[in-house]
């Protein structure tokens, strides 16, 4: 948890910010003390949870609606806030499209609408708001980019939001040493499990979030919870983490590490079949 105060000052814009885990770093943002524009498509959801943040942290929150994949919504959405705020000076890329299904099943548009959310969306964003900061002259910026995990092993069954994080990734390593000359630090958080109506609904629905318990994939046993992220999120969006530029933080419970071991199955053998098995492996003699 960041000191009382840490983000006075400090504009920061939230994609997505009106639910899940755009909504939750908003609410950390504003108890820190910084000013929050959320934006996303729906405005009547952003509008909702600007009134319910605003009453519970006292905190000044602007509704904007706009469609990242849209370059001229993008840059209304820019000009509103420098309008409402004066300036501006740090982006969360939290939007985002997903869906489960085997790749074969799907058509361009579907790629094309995934890949135009997640990759485009924040290509755009980060775009406008990095061309306003370099035009202006301004330093001491930050952009921060909510990807995954899997935007490195790669996963079946969501193959457009990998292609489509992978490339966020790549953007925001990129843009880390390009834009680091105007004072732009561009780092990016890849959470694992963090329970959200808007992810469960579309990658576990039904009976499947039962059939496979997200949890028993974490070596820690358990889910995210929304404050571990909106904490670490303002931290990287705060001058305390003025050195760190160009890094993906994980935050997983070392859920992809576990995938990613060769032997990490063996988790699943209790003391006994330890005793066994180091029976059998000392009595080799060969
Ligand atoms: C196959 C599908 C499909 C499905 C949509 N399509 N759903 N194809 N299976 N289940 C196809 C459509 O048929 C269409 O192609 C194309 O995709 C676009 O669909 P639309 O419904 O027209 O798109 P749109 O209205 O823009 O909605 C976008 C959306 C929707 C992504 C499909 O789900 C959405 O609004 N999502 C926003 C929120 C969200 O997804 N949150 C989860 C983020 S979680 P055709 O060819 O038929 O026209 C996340 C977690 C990562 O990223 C890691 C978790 C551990
Ligand atoms: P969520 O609540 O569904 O958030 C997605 C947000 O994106 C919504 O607020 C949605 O609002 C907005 N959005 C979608 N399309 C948009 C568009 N074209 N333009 C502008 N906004 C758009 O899901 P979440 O779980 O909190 O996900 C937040 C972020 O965390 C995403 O980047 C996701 O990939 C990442 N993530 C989540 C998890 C997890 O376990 N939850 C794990 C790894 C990564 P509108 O519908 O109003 O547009």
């Amino acid at each position: 948890m960041m000191r009382p105060g840490a983000l006075e000052g400090r504009t920061i814009v939230i994609t997505g910010g009106g639910t899940g885990l755009g909504r939750s770093m908003a609410e950390a943002f504003l108890r820190l003390g910084a000013k929050v524009c959320i934006t996303s498509r729906k405005i009547d959801v952003l509008r909702a949870t600007a009134d319910e943040l605003g009453k519970a942290t006292g905190g000044t929150v602007l509704p904007v609606a706009c469609d990242v994949r849209r370059w001229q919504d993008v840059e209304a959405l820019l000009q509103q806030v420098l309008e409402a705020f004066g300036r501006v000076d740090g982006l969360v890329n939290d939007a985002a499209g997903n869906f489960i299904s085997p790749t074969e099943r799907l058509s361009s548009k579907a790629f094309e609408t995934i890949i135009g959310i997640v990759l485009m969306g924040t290509v755009n964003c980060t775009l406008a708001f990095g061309k306003h900061w370099i035009k202006q002259g301004e330093k001491d910026k930050t952009v921060l980019n909510i990807t995954t995990t899997y935007a490195w092993t790669g996963s079946g069954y969501v193959v457009p939001s990998a292609c489509a994080k992978a490339g966020v990734l790549a953007l925001t390593r990129s843009l880390a040493v390009e834009w680091a000359r105007y004072g732009i630090r561009t780092n990016a958080i890849a959470p694992g499990p963090f329970p959200t109506p808007g992810a469960w609904q579309r990658l576990l629905p039904g009976d499947l979030a039962e059939q496979f318990d997200m949890a028993k994939r974490v070596p820690l046993g358990r889910v995210g919870e929304h404050h571990e992220l909106a904490d670490l999120a303002a931290y990287l969006v705060s001058p305390f983490s003025g050195y760190i530029n160009g890094e993906v933080v994980t935050i997983d419970g070392g859920e992809w590490l576990k995938g990613a071991g060769q032997f990490n199955m063996l988790g699943a053998l209790d003391a006994g079949m330890w005793d066994a098995i180091e029976r059998m492996v000392r009595g080799v003699k060969n």
